[in-house]
């Protein structure tokens, strides 16, 4: 039976204790990131580190940053930062969390974690040892409106999922940073973590994975398309694209109702949930952007440091690192292989 969804129990961002935050990597996210922390909470963005002292300054500018660094290590160093959201390239996250991690630093890294599964057992394990929080940023599991998917999930309202089917598609120009093979490029921890990371959550960690690739070019994959089979014999119907703009919705299918997410399904926005007699309840929600959800990760982040917990209880590092054995498993079927680990 349809009753009234449940009310997200995500608490206000303001209320979340105020970290001290540095940025690596000032690009495209990281601008989003640093509006959305500026806009909706508390915490202080101190410093920016680019590879560029100039590059630096420019974002510090933009974005209304007291300090400017002209490479990564004086931020690692730097006394007023708590915590370093890192937000270069896949290829960098790696590195960049164990040189922030080294320092004693916090990290929040972008998603995914890392290249693989063993990156990102490695920033888990380094954190660990060093005593400091590591999460990866992925932001829309953090969103008020996945919390209420969650409720909606655990309180049997579906009946049984069988089917979760999602896609990820967006069409990119080749000079994006998406067609570069050494910095990962393809679709795949771009775009696709976001549908396996959803079907991850839903379903748990997949039985089976078949996968089939398609080039965009001589040197890059331009698309895949998976099935994930669950322990409970559930399927997760997969497809991920850099070549062409796809509806980008989500639908858990369940045996007494179906939970469809309209596309854009990773950003803030509506959600409905319909049994088979029709009836209806809709979650209703403004579409939003990046810049209108960024922040709810790092607030996560703040309150899990100030209570001294090390990962997030919303996201944590298996979750992460779990995906990216199933991208692991993805490429390996399509026969992708990154150039460069580090
Ligand atoms: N949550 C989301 O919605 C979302 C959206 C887009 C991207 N992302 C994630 O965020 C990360 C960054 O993506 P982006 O689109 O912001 O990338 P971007 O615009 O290219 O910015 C990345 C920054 O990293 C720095 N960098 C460090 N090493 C680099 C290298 N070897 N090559 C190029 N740049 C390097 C550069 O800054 P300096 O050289 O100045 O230091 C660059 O500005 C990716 O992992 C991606 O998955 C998340």
């Amino acid at each position: 039976m349809i009753t009234a969804l449940p009310a997200a129990r995500v608490p206000d961002p303001r209320d979340a204790p105020t970290m001290r935050w540095g940025i690596v990597g000032p690009g495209w996210i990281a601008e989003r990131f640093a509006r959305s922390l500026r806009r909706f909470t508390d915490q202080q963005v101190t410093a920016v580190a680019s590879r560029s002292l100039d590059r630096a300054q420019a974002f510090a500018g933009r974005t209304g940053i007291d300090t400017a660094y002209g490479s990564y290590d004086e931020l690692y160093a730097s006394d007023a930062v708590d915590i370093v959201y890192v937000a270069t390239p896949h290829t960098e996250h790696r590195s960049c969390a164990l040189g922030a991690i080294a320092r004693g630093k916090h990290v929040l890294v972008e998603k995914p974690l890392a290249l693989d599964a063993a990156g990102a057992t490695d920033i888990a394990d380094a954190a660990a040892r060093a005593g400091v929080f590591a999460g990866e940023a992925m932001w829309t599991r953090f969103l008020p409106k996945f919390d209420v998917i969650d409720s909606v999930l655990s309180s049997g309202m579906l009946g049984r999922v069988d089917t979760v089917i999602a896609d990820h598609g967006e069409h990119f120009g080749p000079d994006h940073r998406i067609f570069d093979p050494t910095l990962a490029g393809g679709p795949l921890l771009d775009l696709g973590t976001y549908v396996i990371s959803l079907a991850y959550t839903v379903l748990g960690p997949p039985a089976t994975v078949s996968a089939v690739g398609l080039p965009a070019n001589d040197e890059i994959n331009g698309q895949i398309s998976a099935l994930l089979t669950a322990e409970s014999g559930a399927h997760a119907v997969l497809t991920t694209t850099m070549t062409s703009t796809t509806p980008t919705t989500a639908s858990l299918c369940g045996t007494e109702a179906t939970l469809h997410v309209p596309g854009p399904f990773f950003m803030p926005g509506p959600f409905t949930v319909t049994a088979h007699s029709g009836a209806s309840v809709t979650y209703d929600e403004a579409p939003g952007l990046q810049v209108d959800g960024l922040h709810y990760a790092a607030v996560d982040a703040s309150r899990a440091i100030a209570d001294g917990r090390l990962q997030s209880s919303v996201h944590p590092l298996a979750d992460a690192v779990g995906t990216l054995a199933v991208l692991d498993e993805l490429r390996t079927q399509v026969g992708i292989e990154f150039p460069v680990s580090r």
